[in-house]
């Protein structure tokens, strides 16, 4: 199978990517993922791929705290850790259970789960990093990726959604680079940002690396939309976002 090192559950590459938010196209993304979620009281949402759980507080924070639970999935388990510090700074403060991190590969779907059981999906710059190599064909495949659309759709509720970014085909990391470090100079401590920043990119490479043998998926959007189709879901909506680096989506499980 050749190098398949994979840095993603790595204490050092999940912390690298703790300090993504201070990135201004990170910090665009946000907010346009933000704009495209709705969550309301009562509400149980998933953050798949969660990281440090900038999306899950986004839930929660537009919710009111209102939502009864948000659960953050991620294969680094040192993210565990990034969630019992934001439960300590959200407002109002959620209880354990209504904001929890549970370590784990979505690239294996979620068998032992039952479906119908979450009213929003999220997942930011991740589902693209789902992986699966065929020995048979000797290759990576795009089966875990579809596997990980498919099971979005099983776990969503009918009428339920789902909002997710990933980066586009070849993405310009020069140009996200490039609009992060101009805004070193309105960082109250650059030479930490700049850290922060060199830390992240460091692992650049390899993920186009990767991308580039099929291992991870920089999809163009007519694919990812024809996926979603496939997996079930309607009213596909997409905009770009990232510094336009990334595709930000938002669809439906039908409701019947
Ligand atoms: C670019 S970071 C984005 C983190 C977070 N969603 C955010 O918006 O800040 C990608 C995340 O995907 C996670 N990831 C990659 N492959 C994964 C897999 N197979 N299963 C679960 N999480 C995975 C990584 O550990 C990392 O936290």
């Amino acid at each position: 199978m050749g190098a398949t090192v994979n840095y993603w559950p790595d204490t050092k590459c999940a912390k690298a990517f703790w300090n993504q938010h201070e990135l201004p196209p990170y910090q665009e993304l946000l907010r346009d993922t933000a704009d495209w979620l709705e969550p309301t009281r009562g509400q149980r949402w998933l953050d798949l791929g969660c990281g440090s759980g900038q999306l899950s507080r986004v839930i929660w924070e537009k919710s009111q705290g209102l939502v009864e639970s948000v659960l953050g999935v991620d294969v680094a388990p040192v993210n565990e850790e990034a969630y019992a510090k934001l439960r300590t700074r959200l407002q109002p403060k959620p209880m354990a259970m209504c904001l929890r991190f549970l370590a784990r590969d979505f690239s294996q779907g979620f068998p032992d789960w039952s479906g119908d059981q979450f009213d929003g999906i999220v997942s930011g710059l991740s589902l693209q990093y789902a992986e699966s190599y065929s020995e048979e064909m000797g290759t990576w495949t795009q089966t875990a990726y579809d596997r990980i659309l498919a099971e979005t759709n099983r776990l969503l509720k009918p009428g339920g959604v789902f909002v997710f970014s990933v980066n586009v085909p070849d993405p310009a990391w020069g140009r996200v680079a490039w609009v992060s470090f101009l805004a070193v100079f309105s960082k109250s401590r650059p030479f930490s940002y700049l850290k922060n920043a060199w830390r992240m990119w460091t692992y650049g490479n390899w993920l186009t690396r990767e991308s580039q043998r099929g291992r991870f998926h920089y999809l163009p959007i007519e694919k990812i939309v024809g996926k979603l189709h496939a997996a079930g879901f309607v009213d596909v909506e997409h905009r770009t976002s990232f510094a336009g680096q990334a595709y930000l989506i938002r669809c439906r499980k039908p409701t019947a």
